[in-house]
């Protein structure tokens, strides 16, 4: 288990008048100019609001999309100001500069208890290349750094570890919650834990799928990566999206798993389709009984069936991936079905269920049945690499090492 250096150790110390830089993930989803989802906006205000409490001035640093360092209106955080406002009740003041004399006068100007939302890091070339320079220059105007921003945490930016070199440095509480939940459904508790993967492929997820095998009892492969495996075990899988080049790597995944006493599981039916068109016609087939000119596009009700009774022997499940094209009625009816099965075992308390990565989210949003899981994680690539059993640069900054112990 990770210890880090968290908030309550910042809390022991007299934080009045402090400047708290807290890197945040401002990077929401926005169209048209409307905000789509605030949760990241949500979860980050238990950390900001202690340490308001404690009458500091905060100082939120954050990325909003890639404008590959230099400004670019389109990426400003000020957009997100009337989001911020909805979970913040102190005034957001605005600072376009990120460092130097302005910031200062900002700061002395601010009463304690402020809030100060900085303009996105990425404007600046030195966030990307994490440099000392720009670090310095930051925190020249700040006592401490808390990161509570675990979906970044796999870049090593300026802003995720370069601080860290210069401030004395915490994890947040939702940074903290990330990493619980997502352990939780991989190493705590008794019983069997099963995980199921989906998303189109292998290749960007070898790593996940090696580490899950490791850990896990079960694991169930579904969406367009199940096609690779399926194929390499001999199956016909039509024209349905497969990676060729990674059938060698299926096969050894296979033997790995067996080796690791991992139950490796792949869909028994499927519904196809001739063409990925709206309001296309689609049938469901064994999955023995492809034929040459169909797509597989969802996994069947068999496998559904499947799936629902292995959740209903196991004590957690950790899920990363849509099972099928689930912007496309009706091939979302499989991730959709498992979602519905996971949020009642949930509810009755049989199962700990944790989801995460970027799809997933926005498939299990739009089953409606995500409420009740145990927890789903914002991040994308960040949870896919814990996932993965990578080391995450900008935790690892935040380890208390066997001195501090
Ligand atoms: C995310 O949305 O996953 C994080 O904010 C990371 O964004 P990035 O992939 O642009 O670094």
């Amino acid at each position: 288990m990770i210890t880090l250096r968290n908030l309550d150790q910042l809390l022991k110390k007299n934080l009045k008048g402090k400047v708290v830089f807290v890197r945040v993930d401002l990077n929401i989803p926005i169209k048209d100019g409307v905000v789509l989802d605030e949760t990241r906006i949500e979860r980050i205000s238990p950390t900001l609001q202690e340490l308001i409490q404690n009458g500091c001035k905060v100082c939120l640093l954050s990325h909003f999309g890639r404008p590959d360092g230099k400004y670019n209106e389109v990426f400003s955080l000020k957009q997100i100001i009337p989001s911020l406002k909805k979970y913040i009740k102190e005034e957001i003041i605005f600072s376009e500069s990120l460092y130097g004399d302005k910031v200062k006068t900002i700061l002395e100007k601010s009463p304690s208890n402020s809030i100060i939302l900085f303009e996105n890091t990425r404007f600046e070339s030195g966030e990307e290349n994490n440099s000392k320079e720009l670090a310095k220059n930051i925190s020249e105007n700040a006592d401490y750094f808390i990161n509570d921003a675990f979906s970044v945490s796999h870049r090593s930016h300026m802003s995720t570890t370069g601080l860290s070199n210069y401030l004395p440095s915490f994890s947040g509480r939702y940074l903290d919650k990330e990493i619980l939940m997502i352990n939780k459904a991989l190493n705590i508790g008794n019983g069997k834990r099963l995980g199921i993967i989906g998303g189109s492929k292998i290749s960007t997820k070898l790593k996940v799928l090696e580490n899950l095998t490791e850990k896990l009892d079960v694991l169930f492969v579904g969406g367009g990566m199940a096609n690779t495996f399926l194929l390499a075990k001999g199956y016909k899988i039509g024209k349905s999206l497969c990676e060729k080049s990674m059938l060698k790597t299926a096969i050894n995944i296979l033997d790995t798993a067996k080796n690791k006493n991992c139950e490796l599981i792949f869909p028994e039916d499927a519904l196809i389709a001739n063409d990925m068109e709206k309001g296309t016609s689609f049938s469901e087939v064994m999955i023995d009984n492809v034929p040459n000119d169909a797509l597989i596009l969802d996994i069947g009700s068999k496998t559904i069936e499947n799936i629902n009774e292995f959740l209903s022997s196991v004590s957690t499940v950790v899920w990363c991936g849509p099972l099928g094209l689930f912007e496309l009625n009706p091939f979302q009816t499989g991730t959709v079905s498992v979602a519905k099965e996971i949020s009642k075992l949930t509810k009755d308390g049989k199962l700990i269920s944790v989801a995460g990565g970027g799809d997933t989210v926005a498939a299990l949003s739009q089953s409606n049945y995500n409420r009740d899981f145990t927890y789903i994680s914002t991040a994308g690539g960040a949870f896919l690499e814990l996932l993965a059993g990578e080391s995450l640069p900008g935790i690892e900054v935040l380890k208390i090492d066997s001195e501090e112990k």
